[in-house]
């Protein structure tokens, strides 16, 4: 933990790096022929998280091919409801299902008894990557943050409006808050045992933030988040944690100065010009390309690259994605984009 001769771990300390370190928020995926290969071989998205020999190759194919400043783990955020014990599949080309927990019956069904066995797979993979970092890439573990992770547990898939996730959150925030909470405590033991097996630092995905109100964010995305960053730190203080709570741009502020957060991911909708004055001075900050223009590619691929490099070159800058890099882009146009920021 903390070379901070590595870019991504100096940019995460708050060193303004130039050019700024680069990683892709799903670098390892479907774009990627060599993944497609691999994930053939494993017989299935899960079978492959739980595979550490098959998870740690796929985790290092994005810094071979294009030499990224960071490695993040090959896994999934649904890996703690099914540690938990909740049944979860992922269907080719239909995205996750779950048996939803709507009530205090489906709650009593979890529990975290089992939850390293499960896990210990996830663990693997991890020191299988650290041991084979390419020389100054760091390696970034990851977890969902506790709503985005509650929402496909509620609803059992992917959702909209998440009807049954919010009303529970809304109307009922004490009988919700017993599922936040088993949540956090499953979500930081499983962070502090990454950053065990070799983590140099931990992101938290709050892919669904963006939908709730500002109370309800406070408590359920906000509090959460900062409650497992507090946990982790209280094992491993120099541990660095990026917070990514999507889509609420105007409640980043107030995370970007706790303590325990070391850096913010932006969206694609969020100003970075806006990002440097309101949340640079206290955290780095992470982002925020549109994946759409990296599929479309042109002359604005580099113009929008190098005005984001421009904007955020006051301070910490970690170059990425506004969100996850679509399976159908172009492998060169990531090449360009590389190429672009580094300058
Ligand atoms: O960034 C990385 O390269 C690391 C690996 C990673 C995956 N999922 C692999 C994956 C990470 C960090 C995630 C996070 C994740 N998973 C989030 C939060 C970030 C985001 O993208 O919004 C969410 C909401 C999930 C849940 C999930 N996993 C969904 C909704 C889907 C289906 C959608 C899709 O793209 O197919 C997945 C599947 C998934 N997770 C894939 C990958 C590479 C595709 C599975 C495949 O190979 O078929």
């Amino acid at each position: 933990v903390n070379d901070i001769s590595k870019p991504l771990i100096a940019a995460l300390k708050g060193q303004r790096v130039d050019p700024p370190p680069v990683w892709l928020m799903r670098q390892a995926g479907r774009y990627l022929p060599e993944y497609r290969a691999v994930r053939e071989q494993a017989g299935g998205f899960l079978n492959l998280c739980y595979d550490p020999e098959k998870a740690a190759e796929v985790t290092l194919q994005p810094l071979h091919r294009y030499g990224f400043d960071a490695a993040i783990l090959f896994s999934d955020i649904l890996v703690i409801p099914h540690a938990l014990g909740q049944n979860v599949t992922f269907e080719a080309g239909e995205g996750p299902r779950l048996d939803p927990i709507r009530d205090n019956a489906g709650l009593a069904r979890l529990s975290t008894d089992r939850l390293h066995e499960s896990l210990g797979p996830i663990y693997g993979t991890v020191e299988r990557v650290a041991a084979g970092l390419p020389e100054g890439a760091a390696l970034i573990g990851f977890a969902g943050a506790p709503w985005t992770v509650a929402t496909y547990m509620v609803e059992g898939s992917g959702s909209r409006d998440y009807p049954n996730a919010k009303s529970w959150a809304l109307g009922d925030p004490d009988g919700f808050q017993v599922l936040v909470d088993l949540l956090v405590d499953a979500t930081a033991e499983y962070l502090i045992r990454q950053v065990e097996a070799g983590a140099e630092a931990l992101q938290l995905f709050d892919t669904w933030a963006g939908v709730l109100p500002k109370h309800a964010f406070d408590r359920f995305s906000a509090a959460p988040i900062v409650e497992i960053a507090r946990r982790v730190k209280d094992v491993h203080p120099n541990i660095p944690v990026i917070a990514f709570p999507r889509g609420a741009a105007l409640y980043l502020p107030e995370l970007a100065r706790m303590p325990e957060i070391d850096a913010i991911g932006i969206d694609y909708a969020t100003d970075p010009v806006w990002a440097a004055r309101e949340l640079q001075p206290h955290a780095t900050v992470q982002g925020n390309f549109d994946p759409i223009l990296l599929l479309a590619g042109g002359d604005e691929l580099e113009r929008r690259a190098r005005e984001i490099v421009e904007a955020l070159s006051g301070g910490p800058h970690i170059f990425n994605l506004g969100h996850g890099i679509l399976p159908q882009t172009p492998l060169e146009h990531v090449e360009r984009l590389i190429a672009a920021v580094r300058g």
